[in-house]
């Protein structure tokens, strides 16, 4: 079947979903594919922070109110290690920004139920003729008829697995992978904290973050190649406990309904256009979670997207759309640089991924030194607020 629509969106996760929201708002119409089911893309975990700027453009665009009743409003995060606990407060180093737990996986449903047109469990996506003004999306839907749309326009924004990026003709990719990863749980427990806690322990990095007053969300480091069925119930509290315990503060254990372990990398491809395609989100970077990041990046990029694609195709005009990628690109990096750097600041880094074990001794003590600066130094605490609070939208 053939058909036509001014922009094809790959992908159903927050970047796609909302670009689609933006472009219809200002009346260009798009046609989403995703491969999974709509069920699958509304329960998938992932993200919870939504910064100053995200939580302000959603509800700019009129998806914010559930948000507005359900979020989490908070005024910063603790950081500890060493046997202490601090307590960084954003409002007043960052002129009063705050940050609100919301769940991506919230974001996502009420984007869907915006009741834009999407296929669900589609296979087969491809994009062809991304050099001409009428680049193809093809795909089999969920009933087993071919598609092939004509665009004006494809946004790639199929997450780190998806087809786009390989669909790019020319890329610098500039990578590094972690030597750990993070095991994430969601606990049917109130939360045992007012404010999220990032620990750097001898035992390896944990977190404590939430979801509702009766949800918790918690996260523990553990070894890339770790597998989640060696993690019972009881070895993960027991490392939470051991990792986020602090004198006269006690964590709530509940029973867990979901686990899964993340790979951590830092990924970032260059150019984010190709002619008439272009990238956003997870498709064209990934940063690892320790600085809260990947979503917000991905819907700063959809802002910029929507406002070039609709000056290209109400307005007729290139500028914006030319300049995309290195406007994106320069958040882009802001991220990867703070999330690189959240990451090293709090992990444990096994002795195996040093040639001397002494370098991770020094290691270590870069560590605490810096821990020990950002909560005592002013100036350093403003630099990891405003970073972690987020930079306003284009
Ligand atoms: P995705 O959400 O990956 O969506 C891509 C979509 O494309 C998917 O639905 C996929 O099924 C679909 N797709 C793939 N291939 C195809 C195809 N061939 N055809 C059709 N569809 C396809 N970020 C934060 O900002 N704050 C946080 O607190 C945070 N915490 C995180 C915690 C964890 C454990 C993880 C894993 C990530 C976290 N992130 C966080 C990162 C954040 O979840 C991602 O950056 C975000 O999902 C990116 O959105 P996206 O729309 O670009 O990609
Ligand atoms: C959450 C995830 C993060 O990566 C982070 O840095 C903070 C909170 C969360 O899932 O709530």
């Amino acid at each position: 079947m053939r058909t036509r629509t001014q922009v094809g969106i790959i992908g159903a996760g927050p970047a796609g979903l909302l670009l689609q929201h933006m472009l219809a708002r200002h009346g260009v119409d798009s046609v989403l594919v995703e491969n999974r089911s709509r069920e699958y893309c509304e329960k998938r975990q992932r993200a919870g922070v939504l910064e100053h700027g995200t939580v302000e453009l959603l509800k700019e665009i009129g998806l914010g109110d559930r948000m507005m009743r359900e979020g989490l409003l908070h005024s910063g995060i603790y950081l500890q290690f060493a046997g202490e606990r601090h307590h960084l407060d954003f409002p007043s180093l960052t002129g009063g920004r705050t940050l609100t737990v919301y769940a991506q996986t919230e974001v996502v449903k009420d984007a869907i139920a915006a009741g834009h047109p999407i296929f669900f469990e589609v296979s087969d996506t491809a994009v062809r003729d991304i050099d001409t003004e009428r680049p193809v999306l093809s795909f089999t839907d969920a009933d087993g008829v071919a598609h092939e749309v004509e665009c004006d326009a494809i946004a790639g924004c199929d997450g780190f697995h998806g087809v786009s990026r390989p669909s790019m003709p020319s890329l610098r990719v500039s990578e590094r992978t972690y030597p750990f990863g993070w095991l994430g749980i969601l606990a049917t427990v109130p939360p045992s904290t007012d404010e999220l806690i990032y620990a750097h322990s001898p035992h390896g990095f944990a977190m404590h973050s939430m979801r509702s007053p009766e949800v918790s969300r918690l996260y523990i480091q553990v070894d890339p190649d770790e597998k989640i069925d060696d993690w019972s119930d009881a070895r993960i509290w027991e490392q939470l406990q051991i990792r986020l315990g602090h004198p006269g503060w006690t964590l709530n254990e509940g029973p867990i309904t979901e686990k899964g372990i993340t790979p951590m990398r830092s990924f970032v491809a260059e150019p984010m256009r190709s002619g008439r395609l272009f990238l956003a989100g997870d498709a064209a970077h990934i940063v690892p979670p320790t600085g809260a990041k990947g979503l917000n990046l991905a819907v700063a990029d959809v802002k910029v997207l929507a406002d070039a694609l609709v000056r290209l195709l109400v307005e007729g005009k290139s500028d914006l759309a030319d300049a995309y990628s290195e406007t994106c690109l320069t958040r882009v990096w802001r991220s990867t640089w703070f999330s690189w750097y959240m990451t090293s600041m709090l992990h444990r880094f096994p002795v195996s991924s040093f040639s001397d074990p002494a370098e991770a001794d020094f290691q270590e003590h870069l560590q605490i030194a810096q821990l020990r600066q950002v909560t005592s130094s002013e100036a350093a605490a403003r630099n990891l607020a405003e970073n972690y609070a987020g930079w306003p939208l284009p």
